[in-house]
Protein backbone atom coordinates (compact mmCIF):
# COMPACT_ATOMS: atom_id res chain seq x y z
CA UNK A 1 0.00 0.00 0.00
CA UNK A 2 1.57 3.12 -1.06
CA UNK A 3 0.29 6.59 -1.85
CA UNK A 4 -2.80 8.37 -0.05
CA UNK A 5 -6.67 6.83 -0.04
CA UNK A 6 -8.53 8.55 -2.65
CA UNK A 7 -11.97 8.73 -1.52
CA UNK A 8 -14.73 10.62 -3.71
CA UNK A 9 -17.49 11.47 -1.69
CA UNK A 10 -21.50 12.07 -3.52
CA UNK A 11 -23.74 14.08 -1.02
CA UNK A 12 -22.82 16.58 1.06
CA UNK A 13 -25.93 16.75 3.48
CA UNK A 14 -25.63 16.54 7.14
CA UNK A 15 -23.70 13.29 7.04
CA UNK A 16 -21.48 14.16 4.27
CA UNK A 17 -20.35 17.35 6.11
CA UNK A 18 -19.38 15.61 8.99
CA UNK A 19 -16.88 13.23 6.31
CA UNK A 20 -15.35 16.20 5.43
CA UNK A 21 -14.58 17.68 9.17
CA UNK A 22 -14.04 14.18 10.28
CA UNK A 23 -11.17 13.54 7.51
CA UNK A 24 -9.97 17.51 8.01
CA UNK A 25 -9.66 17.71 11.74
CA UNK A 26 -8.55 14.32 12.42
CA UNK A 27 -6.22 13.93 9.69
CA UNK A 28 -2.97 12.93 11.61
CA UNK A 29 -4.52 10.13 13.44
CA UNK A 30 -6.37 9.19 10.71
CA UNK A 31 -3.10 8.62 8.52
CA UNK A 32 -1.37 6.56 11.77
CA UNK A 33 -4.11 4.20 11.91
CA UNK A 34 -4.84 3.59 8.15
CA UNK A 35 -0.52 3.82 7.81
CA UNK A 36 -1.40 6.23 4.91
CA UNK A 37 -3.28 9.73 4.34
CA UNK A 38 -7.07 9.55 3.47
CA UNK A 39 -7.24 12.18 1.05
CA UNK A 40 -10.52 13.30 -0.03
CA UNK A 41 -9.88 14.10 -4.10
CA UNK A 42 -13.56 15.01 -4.82
CA UNK A 43 -17.12 15.80 -3.83
CA UNK A 44 -20.19 15.83 -5.67
CA UNK A 45 -23.59 17.51 -4.03
CA UNK A 46 -26.70 19.85 -5.90
CA UNK A 47 -25.47 22.57 -4.96
CA UNK A 48 -22.19 23.88 -4.85
CA UNK A 49 -22.59 27.46 -3.56
CA UNK A 50 -23.89 26.48 -0.73
CA UNK A 51 -22.26 27.74 2.52
CA UNK A 52 -21.86 24.23 4.21
CA UNK A 53 -19.04 25.99 7.00
CA UNK A 54 -16.65 23.09 5.20
CA UNK A 55 -13.49 24.33 2.66
CA UNK A 56 -14.35 22.33 -0.14
CA UNK A 57 -12.13 24.13 -2.55
CA UNK A 58 -8.85 22.21 -3.15
CA UNK A 59 -11.38 19.36 -3.72
CA UNK A 60 -12.19 18.96 -7.28
CA UNK A 61 -16.12 19.28 -7.40
CA UNK A 62 -18.24 16.92 -9.49
CA UNK A 63 -21.75 17.99 -11.00
CA UNK A 64 -22.85 14.38 -11.39
CA UNK A 65 -22.46 12.10 -8.83
CA UNK A 66 -21.90 9.53 -11.38
CA UNK A 67 -18.87 10.82 -12.65
CA UNK A 68 -17.14 9.99 -9.32
CA UNK A 69 -17.63 6.11 -10.14
CA UNK A 70 -15.11 6.34 -13.22
CA UNK A 71 -12.57 8.51 -11.30
CA UNK A 72 -9.15 8.01 -10.03
CA UNK A 73 -10.11 7.08 -6.66
CA UNK A 74 -9.70 3.88 -4.47
CA UNK A 75 -13.47 4.51 -2.71
CA UNK A 76 -16.61 6.24 -3.63
CA UNK A 77 -18.47 7.26 -0.37
CA UNK A 78 -21.79 7.04 -1.16
CA UNK A 79 -24.09 9.92 1.25
CA UNK A 80 -27.20 10.67 -1.13
CA UNK A 81 -29.40 7.92 0.08
CA UNK A 82 -32.74 6.37 -1.47
CA UNK A 83 -32.69 2.71 -2.29
CA UNK A 84 -33.21 3.46 -5.95
CA UNK A 85 -32.16 6.18 -8.83
CA UNK A 86 -28.95 8.13 -8.18
CA UNK A 87 -27.63 6.26 -5.05
CA UNK A 88 -28.30 2.64 -6.63
CA UNK A 89 -26.32 3.43 -10.12
CA UNK A 90 -23.45 5.07 -8.37
CA UNK A 91 -22.66 2.38 -6.29
CA UNK A 92 -23.77 0.08 -9.11
CA UNK A 93 -21.37 1.54 -11.25
CA UNK A 94 -18.73 2.24 -8.43
CA UNK A 95 -18.24 -1.50 -8.19
CA UNK A 96 -18.02 -2.74 -11.26
CA UNK A 97 -15.58 -0.28 -11.70
CA UNK A 98 -13.47 -1.79 -8.89
CA UNK A 99 -13.97 0.82 -6.14
CA UNK A 100 -15.05 0.76 -2.86
CA UNK A 101 -17.91 1.90 -2.26
CA UNK A 102 -18.87 3.52 1.79
CA UNK A 103 -22.68 3.76 2.40
CA UNK A 104 -24.80 5.10 5.21
CA UNK A 105 -27.71 3.89 2.88
CA UNK A 106 -29.89 1.52 5.05
CA UNK A 107 -32.70 1.81 2.11
CA UNK A 108 -30.08 0.41 0.04
CA UNK A 109 -28.91 -2.11 2.17
CA UNK A 110 -32.38 -3.42 3.23
CA UNK A 111 -33.64 -3.30 -0.69
CA UNK A 112 -30.66 -4.59 -2.70
CA UNK A 113 -27.97 -5.52 -0.32
CA UNK A 114 -27.93 -8.88 -1.65
CA UNK A 115 -27.23 -8.50 -4.65
CA UNK A 116 -24.26 -5.04 -4.22
CA UNK A 117 -22.77 -7.85 -1.77
CA UNK A 118 -22.34 -10.07 -4.83
CA UNK A 119 -21.50 -7.62 -7.19
CA UNK A 120 -18.79 -6.07 -4.93
CA UNK A 121 -17.32 -9.67 -4.40
CA UNK A 122 -17.27 -10.88 -8.12
CA UNK A 123 -15.00 -7.48 -8.89
CA UNK A 124 -12.95 -7.90 -5.49
CA UNK A 125 -13.98 -4.85 -3.86
CA UNK A 126 -15.77 -4.26 -0.13
CA UNK A 127 -19.39 -2.66 0.13
CA UNK A 128 -19.37 -1.08 3.28
CA UNK A 129 -22.05 0.13 5.88
CA UNK A 130 -21.45 0.70 9.59
CA UNK A 131 -23.04 4.00 9.43
CA UNK A 132 -26.36 2.24 7.82
CA UNK A 133 -27.44 0.70 11.31
CA UNK A 134 -27.16 2.87 14.81
CA UNK A 135 -24.90 5.54 13.66
CA UNK A 136 -21.90 5.17 16.33
CA UNK A 137 -22.44 2.39 17.45
CA UNK A 138 -20.44 -0.22 15.94
CA UNK A 139 -22.90 -3.16 15.65
CA UNK A 140 -22.09 -3.94 11.78
CA UNK A 141 -18.13 -5.26 12.93
CA UNK A 142 -19.43 -6.59 16.09
CA UNK A 143 -22.19 -8.69 14.68
CA UNK A 144 -20.06 -9.75 11.59
CA UNK A 145 -16.33 -9.98 13.50
CA UNK A 146 -16.51 -9.49 17.50
CA UNK A 147 -19.43 -12.10 17.37
CA UNK A 148 -18.34 -14.76 14.88
CA UNK A 149 -17.74 -17.23 17.25
CA UNK A 150 -21.75 -17.64 17.99
CA UNK A 151 -24.57 -19.31 16.71
CA UNK A 152 -27.19 -16.14 17.14
CA UNK A 153 -30.52 -16.40 18.61
CA UNK A 154 -31.98 -13.00 18.69
CA UNK A 155 -31.16 -9.32 17.93
CA UNK A 156 -33.54 -6.75 19.42
CA UNK A 157 -32.91 -3.08 19.51
CA UNK A 158 -33.78 0.20 19.73
CA UNK A 159 -32.56 1.11 16.12
CA UNK A 160 -34.45 4.82 15.36
CA UNK A 161 -33.22 7.82 17.08
CA UNK A 162 -36.07 10.24 15.95
CA UNK A 163 -38.30 7.96 17.44
CA UNK A 164 -36.46 7.37 20.82
CA UNK A 165 -35.92 11.24 21.43
CA UNK A 166 -39.88 11.80 20.34
CA UNK A 167 -41.12 9.16 22.93
CA UNK A 168 -38.76 10.24 25.72
CA UNK A 169 -39.64 13.35 25.19
CA UNK A 170 -43.16 13.17 25.59
CA UNK A 171 -42.77 11.66 28.37
CA UNK A 172 -40.72 13.95 30.40
CA UNK A 173 -42.20 16.87 28.69
CA UNK A 174 -45.75 15.70 27.95
CA UNK A 175 -45.13 17.84 24.69
CA UNK A 176 -47.26 16.58 21.93
CA UNK A 177 -46.03 14.63 19.05
CA UNK A 178 -45.76 17.15 16.32
CA UNK A 179 -43.65 19.54 18.19
CA UNK A 180 -40.96 16.79 19.18
CA UNK A 181 -40.94 15.45 15.88
CA UNK A 182 -40.35 19.00 14.52
CA UNK A 183 -37.20 19.54 16.93
CA UNK A 184 -35.89 15.98 16.12
CA UNK A 185 -35.97 17.04 12.43
CA UNK A 186 -34.20 20.30 13.18
CA UNK A 187 -31.25 18.54 15.06
CA UNK A 188 -30.75 16.53 12.08
CA UNK A 189 -32.07 13.03 13.70
CA UNK A 190 -35.01 12.67 11.15
CA UNK A 191 -34.94 11.05 7.69
CA UNK A 192 -35.63 13.53 4.39
CA UNK A 193 -39.46 12.55 5.05
CA UNK A 194 -40.01 11.81 8.97
CA UNK A 195 -42.40 8.99 7.76
CA UNK A 196 -39.90 6.67 7.42
CA UNK A 197 -38.92 7.31 11.23
CA UNK A 198 -42.30 7.09 12.62
CA UNK A 199 -43.90 4.60 10.53
CA UNK A 200 -40.75 2.38 11.17
CA UNK A 201 -39.82 1.92 7.79
CA UNK A 202 -35.97 3.39 8.87
CA UNK A 203 -35.91 0.48 11.69
CA UNK A 204 -37.37 -1.69 9.22
CA UNK A 205 -34.48 -1.00 7.17
CA UNK A 206 -31.84 -1.66 9.80
CA UNK A 207 -33.30 -4.59 11.13
CA UNK A 208 -33.34 -6.29 7.60
CA UNK A 209 -29.50 -5.83 7.72
CA UNK A 210 -28.74 -6.79 11.22
CA UNK A 211 -30.55 -10.37 10.80
CA UNK A 212 -28.67 -10.75 7.23
CA UNK A 213 -25.55 -10.37 9.50
CA UNK A 214 -26.53 -12.53 12.56
CA UNK A 215 -28.78 -15.00 10.45
CA UNK A 216 -26.86 -15.57 7.59
CA UNK A 217 -29.81 -14.78 5.07
CA UNK A 218 -30.64 -12.08 2.08
CA UNK A 219 -31.98 -9.08 3.59
CA UNK A 220 -35.77 -9.33 3.58
CA UNK A 221 -37.38 -6.18 3.99
CA UNK A 222 -40.67 -6.92 2.30
CA UNK A 223 -41.30 -9.95 5.50
CA UNK A 224 -40.56 -7.37 8.11
CA UNK A 225 -44.04 -7.20 10.15
CA UNK A 226 -43.84 -3.20 10.82
CA UNK A 227 -45.61 -0.92 12.56
CA UNK A 228 -44.51 2.55 14.19
CA UNK A 229 -45.17 4.75 17.08
CA UNK A 230 -48.10 7.02 15.24
CA UNK A 231 -50.74 5.78 17.03
CA UNK A 232 -49.60 6.25 20.52
CA UNK A 233 -51.10 8.76 22.58
CA UNK A 234 -49.82 10.78 26.07
CA UNK A 235 -52.17 8.82 27.69
CA UNK A 236 -50.22 5.18 26.54
CA UNK A 237 -47.38 6.42 27.70
CA UNK A 238 -48.94 7.72 31.06
CA UNK A 239 -50.40 3.83 31.53
CA UNK A 240 -46.62 2.51 30.57
CA UNK A 241 -45.22 4.84 33.25
CA UNK A 242 -47.82 3.40 35.83
CA UNK A 243 -46.68 -0.16 34.79
CA UNK A 244 -43.45 0.65 35.22
CA UNK A 245 -42.34 0.32 31.74
CA UNK A 246 -40.98 2.22 28.79
CA UNK A 247 -42.65 2.61 25.43
CA UNK A 248 -39.86 1.62 22.93
CA UNK A 249 -39.94 1.38 19.07
CA UNK A 250 -37.76 -2.25 18.54
CA UNK A 251 -36.79 -3.95 16.35
CA UNK A 252 -36.48 -7.17 16.70
CA UNK A 253 -35.49 -10.42 14.78
CA UNK A 254 -35.44 -13.45 16.50
CA UNK A 255 -34.86 -17.80 15.23
CA UNK A 256 -38.48 -19.82 16.43
CA UNK A 257 -38.07 -23.58 15.50
CA UNK A 258 -35.79 -23.29 12.62
CA UNK A 259 -37.47 -19.84 11.34
CA UNK A 260 -36.88 -16.19 11.53
CA UNK A 261 -39.66 -13.80 12.85
CA UNK A 262 -38.77 -9.79 12.16
CA UNK A 263 -40.55 -7.71 13.79
CA UNK A 264 -40.90 -3.71 14.23
CA UNK A 265 -43.63 -2.54 16.26
CA UNK A 266 -43.87 -0.17 19.31
CA UNK A 267 -43.43 -2.67 22.58
CA UNK A 268 -43.37 -2.13 26.81
CA UNK A 269 -39.93 -2.86 28.12
CA UNK A 270 -38.96 -3.06 31.48
CA UNK A 271 -37.96 0.48 32.78
CA UNK A 272 -35.11 -1.24 34.43
CA UNK A 273 -34.01 -3.80 31.58
CA UNK A 274 -31.27 -2.86 29.37
CA UNK A 275 -33.19 -1.48 27.03
CA UNK A 276 -35.51 0.00 29.20
CA UNK A 277 -33.30 2.99 30.04
CA UNK A 278 -32.09 4.30 26.82
CA UNK A 279 -33.36 7.67 26.50
CA UNK A 280 -33.48 10.35 23.78
CA UNK A 281 -31.29 9.82 20.65
CA UNK A 282 -29.59 7.00 21.62
CA UNK A 283 -29.87 3.62 19.93
CA UNK A 284 -29.41 0.02 21.98
CA UNK A 285 -28.75 -3.31 20.39
CA UNK A 286 -29.15 -6.73 22.27
CA UNK A 287 -27.68 -9.26 20.56
CA UNK A 288 -28.19 -13.13 22.12
CA UNK A 289 -25.76 -15.78 21.17
CA UNK A 290 -25.02 -19.09 21.90
CA UNK A 291 -21.30 -18.48 23.82
CA UNK A 292 -21.56 -14.97 24.51
CA UNK A 293 -24.89 -14.47 26.62
CA UNK A 294 -26.50 -11.25 25.99
CA UNK A 295 -24.30 -8.24 25.28
CA UNK A 296 -25.86 -4.93 24.45
CA UNK A 297 -24.28 -2.12 22.53
CA UNK A 298 -25.53 1.58 23.37
CA UNK A 299 -24.85 4.39 21.63
CA UNK A 300 -25.78 8.13 19.26
CA UNK A 301 -27.52 6.13 16.69
CA UNK A 302 -28.07 9.59 14.60
CA UNK A 303 -27.06 12.68 13.90
CA UNK A 304 -23.83 13.99 11.87
CA UNK A 305 -21.03 12.94 13.91
CA UNK A 306 -22.13 10.16 15.31
CA UNK A 307 -23.32 8.80 11.61
CA UNK A 308 -19.90 10.76 9.99
CA UNK A 309 -17.83 8.88 12.26
CA UNK A 310 -19.18 5.73 11.51
CA UNK A 311 -18.69 6.43 7.80
CA UNK A 312 -14.72 7.51 8.85
CA UNK A 313 -14.25 4.49 10.41
CA UNK A 314 -15.14 2.13 7.06
CA UNK A 315 -12.52 4.21 5.11
CA UNK A 316 -9.88 3.61 7.48
CA UNK A 317 -10.95 -0.35 7.50
CA UNK A 318 -10.58 -0.18 3.39
CA UNK A 319 -7.29 2.12 3.65
CA UNK A 320 -5.81 -0.55 6.50
CA UNK A 321 -6.56 -3.37 3.30
CA UNK A 322 -8.97 -5.14 5.52
CA UNK A 323 -12.16 -6.80 3.17
CA UNK A 324 -14.77 -8.83 4.73
CA UNK A 325 -17.66 -10.24 3.28
CA UNK A 326 -20.04 -7.57 3.22
CA UNK A 327 -23.09 -9.54 4.87
CA UNK A 328 -20.40 -11.75 6.73
CA UNK A 329 -20.70 -14.86 4.44
CA UNK A 330 -20.08 -14.95 0.56
CA UNK A 331 -23.18 -13.39 -1.41
CA UNK A 332 -23.72 -16.61 -2.43
CA UNK A 333 -23.71 -18.47 0.51
CA UNK A 334 -26.20 -16.29 1.95
CA UNK A 335 -30.24 -18.34 2.68
CA UNK A 336 -33.57 -17.00 1.39
CA UNK A 337 -35.51 -15.95 4.81
CA UNK A 338 -37.73 -19.11 6.08
CA UNK A 339 -39.98 -16.57 8.27
CA UNK A 340 -42.13 -17.46 10.90
CA UNK A 341 -45.38 -16.17 11.10
CA UNK A 342 -46.00 -13.52 13.60
CA UNK A 343 -49.66 -14.49 14.03
CA UNK A 344 -48.14 -17.51 15.51
CA UNK A 345 -45.71 -15.38 18.35
CA UNK A 346 -46.93 -15.81 21.51
CA UNK A 347 -46.18 -12.96 24.35
CA UNK A 348 -48.27 -10.83 26.96
CA UNK A 349 -49.84 -7.75 25.23
CA UNK A 350 -51.20 -4.16 26.08
CA UNK A 351 -54.12 -2.93 24.67
CA UNK A 352 -55.71 0.46 25.11
CA UNK A 353 -59.08 1.91 23.83
CA UNK A 354 -61.34 4.80 23.77
CA UNK A 355 -64.97 3.16 24.12
CA UNK A 356 -68.41 4.73 25.85
CA UNK A 357 -68.58 4.56 29.63
CA UNK A 358 -71.68 2.90 29.44
CA UNK A 359 -73.06 -0.08 31.05
CA UNK A 360 -72.46 -3.43 28.67
CA UNK A 361 -69.29 -2.22 27.01
CA UNK A 362 -67.00 -3.95 28.91
CA UNK A 363 -68.67 -7.17 28.85
CA UNK A 364 -68.83 -6.54 24.79
CA UNK A 365 -65.67 -6.18 24.43
CA UNK A 366 -64.44 -9.20 27.32
CA UNK A 367 -66.73 -11.79 25.44
CA UNK A 368 -65.12 -10.97 21.79
CA UNK A 369 -61.39 -11.53 23.97
CA UNK A 370 -63.15 -14.64 25.65
CA UNK A 371 -64.00 -15.85 21.96
CA UNK A 372 -60.67 -15.61 21.02
CA UNK A 373 -58.95 -17.37 23.60
CA UNK A 374 -57.46 -14.16 25.37
CA UNK A 375 -57.42 -13.98 28.99
CA UNK A 376 -57.05 -10.45 30.57
CA UNK A 377 -54.54 -10.10 33.61
CA UNK A 378 -55.32 -6.69 34.31
CA UNK A 379 -57.69 -3.73 33.51
CA UNK A 380 -57.85 -0.56 34.41
CA UNK A 381 -60.69 2.55 33.76
CA UNK A 382 -59.18 6.34 35.04
CA UNK A 383 -61.34 8.52 33.76
CA UNK A 384 -65.11 9.14 33.78
CA UNK A 385 -67.18 10.47 31.41
CA UNK A 386 -70.86 10.27 30.14
CA UNK A 387 -70.83 12.14 27.10
CA UNK A 388 -67.17 11.02 25.35
CA UNK A 389 -65.65 8.26 25.35
CA UNK A 390 -62.65 7.26 28.05
CA UNK A 391 -59.30 5.32 27.87
CA UNK A 392 -59.90 1.67 29.14
CA UNK A 393 -56.14 -0.16 29.10
CA UNK A 394 -56.01 -4.27 29.82
CA UNK A 395 -52.85 -6.34 29.76
CA UNK A 396 -53.36 -9.79 28.63
CA UNK A 397 -52.04 -13.16 29.65
CA UNK A 398 -49.86 -14.70 27.02
CA UNK A 399 -51.78 -14.72 23.84
CA UNK A 400 -51.04 -15.39 20.05
CA UNK A 401 -50.61 -12.38 18.27
CA UNK A 402 -52.61 -13.39 15.56
CA UNK A 403 -55.78 -13.72 18.64
CA UNK A 404 -54.91 -10.35 19.37
CA UNK A 405 -55.40 -8.63 16.43
CA UNK A 406 -58.27 -10.19 15.56
CA UNK A 407 -59.76 -9.62 18.62
CA UNK A 408 -59.06 -5.50 18.09
CA UNK A 409 -59.97 -5.36 15.15
CA UNK A 410 -63.63 -6.27 16.22
CA UNK A 411 -63.65 -4.27 19.35
CA UNK A 412 -62.83 -1.31 16.73
CA UNK A 413 -66.11 -2.30 14.48
CA UNK A 414 -67.76 -1.88 17.90
CA UNK A 415 -70.20 1.11 17.81
CA UNK A 416 -68.93 1.64 21.26
CA UNK A 417 -65.33 2.15 20.14
CA UNK A 418 -63.56 5.28 19.20
CA UNK A 419 -60.92 5.11 17.20
CA UNK A 420 -58.31 2.65 16.73
CA UNK A 421 -57.36 0.50 20.15
CA UNK A 422 -53.33 0.65 20.53
CA UNK A 423 -51.99 -3.05 20.77
CA UNK A 424 -48.52 -3.23 22.21
CA UNK A 425 -46.33 -6.52 23.27
CA UNK A 426 -44.81 -6.94 26.46
CA UNK A 427 -41.51 -7.43 26.52
CA UNK A 428 -40.55 -8.68 29.74
CA UNK A 429 -36.93 -11.25 28.69
CA UNK A 430 -35.24 -7.95 27.79
N1 LIG B 1 -33.47 8.98 10.97
C1 LIG B 1 -32.57 8.04 11.53
C2 LIG B 1 -32.83 7.96 13.02
C3 LIG B 1 -31.16 8.49 11.26
O1 LIG B 1 -33.55 8.79 13.55
O2 LIG B 1 -32.33 7.04 13.65
C4 LIG B 1 -30.14 7.43 11.50
O3 LIG B 1 -30.30 6.34 10.64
Amino acid sequence: MTGSFRIGIAGLGTVGVGVVRIVQDNAALLADRAGRAIEIVAVSSRDKSKDRGIDCSTYQWVDSAQDLAGMDLDVVVELIGGPEGLAHDLVTASLKNKKHVVTANKALLAHHGYALAGLAEQHNVTFSYEAAVAGGIPIIKAIREGLAANEIQSVCGILNGTCNYILSNMRETGRDFADVLQEAQDLGYAEADPAFDVGGTDTAHKLAILASLAFGIKPSFDHVHLRGIRALTSVDITFATELGYRIKLLGMAQQIDGQILQIVAPCLVPVDSALGGVEDVLNAVQVKGDFVDAPVFIGRGAGQEPTASAVVADIVDLARGIQIPSLAIPANKLKDLDFFDVNQRVGRYYIRMNVSDKPGVLADVSAILRDHNVSIEELIQRARDADKPVPVMMITHEAKYGDIAKSVALIEALESCAGKPCVMRIEDAL
